[in-house]
């Protein structure tokens, strides 16, 4: 393997093509395996031979195409149309009378359609100094993203530790006259549950306010589960009320990462989502998304994925998922001391334990270590520490031998019993304030805990988690953010 580590982008020599795709390739080994089924979490893979090949090769053709301009570069316009289309088509738009003329634009991923959404629904109100959303606590963290950057105030409403679903009298009580938008999750990414649309839908509109499904995970999937039978409850524009919804196709869509597309119900809804200024003596600038210049890479890679995969493909997909997801519940029920946090209804396991001999975080370092990737989420309110599975087709054919690793897990990570952190690391966790964390005080907890800046994540995570898992969200946040910080040097 080339050592790359540490090494500045800019040889005094240009090197020969064959040697920097080795190079990348060598960079490559330490990631987690995005392909075969063992990743839960980052990475969407059908498993489907040849699409790979097919989208490298529709991003190659477009890879330098600008979005900036639609009249310069119809291609790109055709395809985000069609983009736009497909999914406003699976998620209750048009075309045919009666339905809704449903618009929408491609953004570059979940974040950036709903820091749109937000946009849309802040500016569509200049009279509110003032301007507040409302949305349930599982909602993805990327709404209080868009709230931190566009300075609208976030109200989020509790959800019910057994259900994971927010009250809806406590939505409608939680909406002001200066709410702008009320949002809800189809599903939410942590636990994988539906909210309840159609009732949150209705307590908006009600109240005259905008009403976003965030379907960045689960939009593309959702249609396909319905139409295999499952009770998917109504979500997207057949529900009155729904203003807009967003659908990342680098997820379900399983199109290369850079692609998610937001639509309105109507022109009129999306209009104040757009950013247009003439008052310099450049071109007239008209973006309807956050980017300006923007690769045509990632769109006709998605356009190549739809086209190939097809009604047809994505519903086989939905089907190997489906059972994935139906093998892996079993696991869980099967294990020693495991329980999930909700019945599945869509495309995510999430479990947790109520077993003091047996640590979460252990468990998930010894499922790394046979192969098998989890995400661990940290103790949230009145809620436990859990693990997170995002299933997708890749992972039927290896759900046989999910058991036997998890059962050899369980009895791994009961063996070592819990975490126990060093009492005066407890206490720190309990009692350090955001403020008094400076990068040398971070740089030397990372250090003790072995994890050094250079080196990435080590093999073993569970006292990391503990440590994280003990401190207030406020503290979490600096830490991880000081932590990165420290990552993110210049190579020279
Ligand atoms: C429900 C939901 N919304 C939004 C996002 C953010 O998407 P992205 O990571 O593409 O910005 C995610 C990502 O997992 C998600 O699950």
């Amino acid at each position: 393997m080339t050592d790359t580590a540490g090494v500045g982008a800019l040889p005094a020599q240009g090197m020969p093509a064959a040697d920097v795709l080795g190079e990348i390739r060598a960079l490559r080994d330490a990631d987690r395996p995005t392909h075969g089924g063992r990743l839960f979490a980052y990475v969407y893979d059908p498993g489907v031979a040849g699409l790979d090949e097919l989208a490298q090769a529709a991003y190659a053709q477009s890879a330098h195409v600008n979005g900036l301009d639609p009249t310069a570069f119809p291609s790109l316009l055709a395809m985000e149309n069609a983009l736009v289309g497909a999914a406003a088509r699976l998620l209750g738009g048009g075309p045919g009378t009666g339905a809704p003329d449903v618009v929408g634009s491609v953004t570059s991923g979940g974040t950036e359609s709903l820091l749109l959404a937000v946009k849309a629904a802040r500016d569509a109100r200049p009279d509110l100094t003032e301007p507040r959303i409302v949305a349930p606590a599982s909602a993805h963290a990327a709404f209080a993203k868009a709230a931190h950057y566009l300075r609208v105030a976030l109200d989020t409403v509790p959800v019910d530790p057994v259900t994971l679903r927010p009250d809806v009298a406590a939505v409608a009580a939680a909406i002001r006259p200066e709410t702008v938008l009320v949002v809800a999750s189809a599903p939410s990414y942590a636990h994988g549950v539906v909210d309840p649309v159609a009732e949150i839908a209705a307590v908006a509109e009600a109240a005259g306010v905008r009403c976003h499904v965030d379907a960045c995970f689960g939009g593309w999937a959702l249609p396909w589960l319905r139409r295999l039978g499952a009770p998917v409850p109504p979500f997207d524009f057949a529900v009155p009320g729904v203003t807009s919804i967003s659908v990342d196709l680098h997820k379900y869509a399983y199109a290369p990462k850079g692609v998610s597309v937001l639509l309105h119900r109507d022109p009129a809804l999306r209009a104040p989502q757009f950013f247009a200024y003439a008052d310099w003596p450049g071109y007239t600038m008209v973006n309807p998304v956050i980017a300006s210049t923007r690769s045509g890479g990632p769109i006709a890679a998605a356009y190549a994925t739809l086209r190939h995969l097809g009604e047809d493909g994505y519903l086989r997909l939905a089907a190997a998922t489906r059972d994935a997801v139906a093998g892996l519940a079993d696991a869980i029920r099967a294990a020693d001391g495991l329980r999930l946090m909700a019945e599945p209804e869509t495309t995510v396991v999430c479990f947790t334990s109520d077993d003091p001999g047996l640590d979460l975080f252990v468990l998930v370092d010894e499922l790394t270590a046979r192969g098998w990737h989890t995400q661990p989420q940290l103790t949230y309110a009145d809620l436990p520490a859990s693990v997170h599975l995002t299933v997708t087709a890749a992972v039927a054919p290896r759900v046989a031998e999910f058991g036997p690793a998890l059962a050899e897990a369980v009895a791994a990570a009961r063996a070592a019993g819990p975490v126990v952190l060093p009492p005066e690391l407890l206490a720190l966790a309990g009692s350090l304030t955001p403020e008094a964390l400076t990068p040398d005080l971070v740089a030397g907890l990372a250090g003790g805990l072995g994890l050094a800046a250079d080196a990435g994540a080590p093999e073993r995570m569970a006292v990391v988690n503990t440590l994280l898992d003990a401190a207030p969200a406020r503290l979490r946040e600096r830490l991880l953010a000081e932590f990165v910080g420290l990552l993110q040097r210049p190579a020279w």
